[in-house]
């Protein structure tokens, strides 16, 4: 298949109902949100949603989050909306929270891999919602890698992964927030986080009181404890590299990390890192995330480092570690989750 590349930088370009075009006729669409990029697809359609698993290679049981474009369409898809899921939309809709509700059943049923709740987000970013609203149709969109790599931040990655698989692709400007949305289960009561993103934890807790946290986030899949987000079990955003992380006060991770590097002379080493090591370090790639003080960066930049150190075929990642405080929760989920939970306490 020939994938379609349209750019586009703002939300009136006549190009977007060219892609929603691609949306109504049941095939694919890449597009740009405020977390990752999308693949997008009809979400009532099941052949549409099937090509879906299909060009990601990803796993039936693994259920997809619905992307709508208004209120109106949020009600036509899911019953029992709380107080406190409207107090939640109230601060953060639209922008990168998906809640799961308890479904209508409208939707295609591999949407939702057999389950009686379906997740939904209302994505901020102009070009998704235009594009939603263009095609007229809630869309069915988990991010759009290939399963298994990590979420693309950028059209190329899309590209890198996509290219010949799906119908088209719509390149826009860098992800936002560069982390998958935060997912809080709506139908229990007190709500459950299942994904923590930039919509931290303690936002959460300020708008609707003490939530509980999926025992499974952060400690890896030990027996008899499955994560409730079922597509939190794979191994994900994983580099081709082994990849390690190492947690404790700053210098003594900074030496524990060149000690590590001068252990395996014969291995093609990178490091990851922030503005205030970088200097410290010398390897065959060194990619610092930004500075501490702005874990939103440092968010932002993750995943377009992971894919660095797959590009220069880098066989051993160290990795500095993050406190688990606010935006922090999010970067280190996905860090452990990349070094197969992985940590060295120093
Ligand atoms: O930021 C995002 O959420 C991005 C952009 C494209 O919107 N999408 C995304 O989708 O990250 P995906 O498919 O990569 O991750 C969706 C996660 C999976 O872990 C899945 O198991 C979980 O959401 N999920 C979806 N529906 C669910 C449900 N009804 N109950 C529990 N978990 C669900
Ligand atoms: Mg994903």
């Amino acid at each position: 298949m020939k994938t379609k590349v349209y750019k586009i930088e703002e939300k009136n370009d006549p190009q977007i109902k060219e892609a929603a075009e691609i949306l109504k006729a049941n095939e694919l669409v890449g597009f740009p949100t405020e977390t990752v990029y999308g693949l997008g697809a009809n979400a009532l359609d099941k052949d549409a949603v099937a090509k879906i698993y299909r060009a990601k290679g990803r796993p039936s049981d693994n259920p997809l989050i619905v992307h709508v474009s208004d209120l109106e369409m949020l009600g036509q898809l899911v019953e029992d909306i709380s107080a406190k899921a409207k107090a939640l939309m109230d601060r953060f809709w639209p922008g990168p929270l998906t809640m799961i509700f308890k479904s209508k059943g409208l939707v295609a049923e591999n949407v939702t891999a057999g389950l009686k709740t379906l997740a939904i987000r209302y994505p901020s970013h102009e070009i998704a919602r235009a594009l939603i609203q263009a095609a007229g149709l809630p869309v069915a969109a988990p991010s759009a890698n290939n399963s298994g790599k990590p979420s693309p931040t950028q059209g190329g990655h899309v590209f890198e992964d996509l290219d010949g698989k799906i119908a088209g692709i719509i390149y826009s400007d860098e992800s936002e927030h560069g982390l998958e949305s935060t997912i809080l289960d709506m139908t229990k009561e007190p709500p459950v986080l299942l994904r923590p993103g930039t919509v931290t934890r303690e936002d959460l807790e300020e708008t609707i009181g003490p939530i509980l946290v999926d025992p499974s986030l952060n400690k890896g899949i030990s027996k008899g404890v499955q994560p409730l987000a079922p597509g939190m079990k794979y191994k994900h955003y994983s580099p081709e590299a082994d990849m390690k992380i190492y947690q404790g006060d700053l210098d003594k991770v900074v030496e524990a990390i060149k000690k590590v590097k001068d252990q395996n002379e014969g291995l093609r080493v990178g490091i990851l890192c922030c503005d205030e090591t970088r200097e410290a370090y010398q390897a065959d790639l060194v990619v610092s995330l930004g500075s501490r003080d702005h874990l939103d960066q440092v968010a932002a930049n993750l995943f377009k480092a992971l894919r660095q150190f797959d590009h220069d075929k880098i066989d051993l990642v160290l990795c500095e570690g993050y406190s688990s405080q606010g935006t922090g929760q999010a970067i280190m989920n996905r860090l452990t989750k990349a070094a197969g939970y992985e940590i060295i306490y120093v």
